[in-house]
C-alpha cells in the first residue's frame, strides 16, 4: 500500500512539473502574488494594452537595459517600440514577431 502510494505521489509531481513548464504569462504574475487586476484594471477583464503594463515595467529604455546581453535586444530594435502584445501574452503562447522576416533562435519570450 505505502509502495503504490508513493508511486501516485511521484506522478502528480511530475505532473505538476509539466504544468509549471507551460506557465502562460499571467499565471507567473499571479504565482508572484500580483492580482488579477493588477493587469485588468477594469472587470470583466478586456486585453491589457502597452500602458497597462507600463504602469509596472516603466518605459522601453528601462526593459531594453534589462535584456541588453543578448544578440538582439528585442526591447531595442529598428521596428522600435511594438506593442508589448506583438510578442508577449497574458493568458497563451508568447511569439517573437522579429521572426516574421529574421530567424532569431536562441532567444525565448517570456
Ligand atoms: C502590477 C504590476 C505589473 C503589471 C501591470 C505587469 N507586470 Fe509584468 N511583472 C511584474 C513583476 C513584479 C514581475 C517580476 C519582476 C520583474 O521581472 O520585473 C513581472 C515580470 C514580467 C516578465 C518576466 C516574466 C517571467 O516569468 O520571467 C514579463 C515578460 C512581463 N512581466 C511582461 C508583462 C507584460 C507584457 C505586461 C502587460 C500585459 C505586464 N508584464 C504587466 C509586474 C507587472
Ligand atoms: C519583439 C518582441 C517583444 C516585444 C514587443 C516586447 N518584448 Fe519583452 N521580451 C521579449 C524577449 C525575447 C524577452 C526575453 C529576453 C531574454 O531572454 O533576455 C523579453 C523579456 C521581457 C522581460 C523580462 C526581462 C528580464 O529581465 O529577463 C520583461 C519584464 C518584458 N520583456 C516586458 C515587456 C513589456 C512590458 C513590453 C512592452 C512595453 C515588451 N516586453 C515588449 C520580447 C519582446
Ligand atoms: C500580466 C498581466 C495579466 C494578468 C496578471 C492577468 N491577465 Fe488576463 N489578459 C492579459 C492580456 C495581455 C490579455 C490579452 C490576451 C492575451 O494576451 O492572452 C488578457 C486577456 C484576458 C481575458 C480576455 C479579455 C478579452 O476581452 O479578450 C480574460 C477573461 C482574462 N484576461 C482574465 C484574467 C484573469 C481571470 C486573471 C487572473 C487569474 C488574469 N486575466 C490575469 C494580461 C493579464
Ligand atoms: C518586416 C520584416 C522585419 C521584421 C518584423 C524585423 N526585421 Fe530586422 N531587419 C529587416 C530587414 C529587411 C533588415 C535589413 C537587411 C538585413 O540586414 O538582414 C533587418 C535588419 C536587422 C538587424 C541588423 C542586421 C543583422 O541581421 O544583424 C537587426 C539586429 C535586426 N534586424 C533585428 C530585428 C529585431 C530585434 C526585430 C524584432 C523586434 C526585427 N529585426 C524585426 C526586417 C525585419
Amino acid at each position: 500500500m505505502k509502495k503504490l502510494l508513493l508511486v501516485v505521489s511521484l506522478a502528480l509531481v511530475s505532473v505538476q512539473g509539466a504544468w509549471a513548464a507551460d506557465k502562460m504569462l499571467a499565471d507567473r504574475h499571479v504565482e508572484r502574488g500580483l492580482k488579477c487586476e493588477s493587469c485588468h484594471t477594469t472587470m470583466p477583464p478586456k486585453a491589457v494594452n502597452t500602458d497597462g503594463c507600463l504602469k509596472c515595467h516603466v518605459s522601453y529604455e528601462k526593459l531594453a537595459a534589462r535584456t541588453d546581453k543578448n544578440d538582439i535586444n528585442p526591447h531595442d530594435s529598428h521596428l522600435e517600440n511594438l506593442d508589448c502584445g506583438a510578442c508577449h501574452h497574458g493568458h497563451k503562447k508568447p511569439v517573437l514577431a522579429c521572426d516574421e522576416c529574421h530567424e532569431f533562435t536562441n532567444i525565448k519570450v517570456p
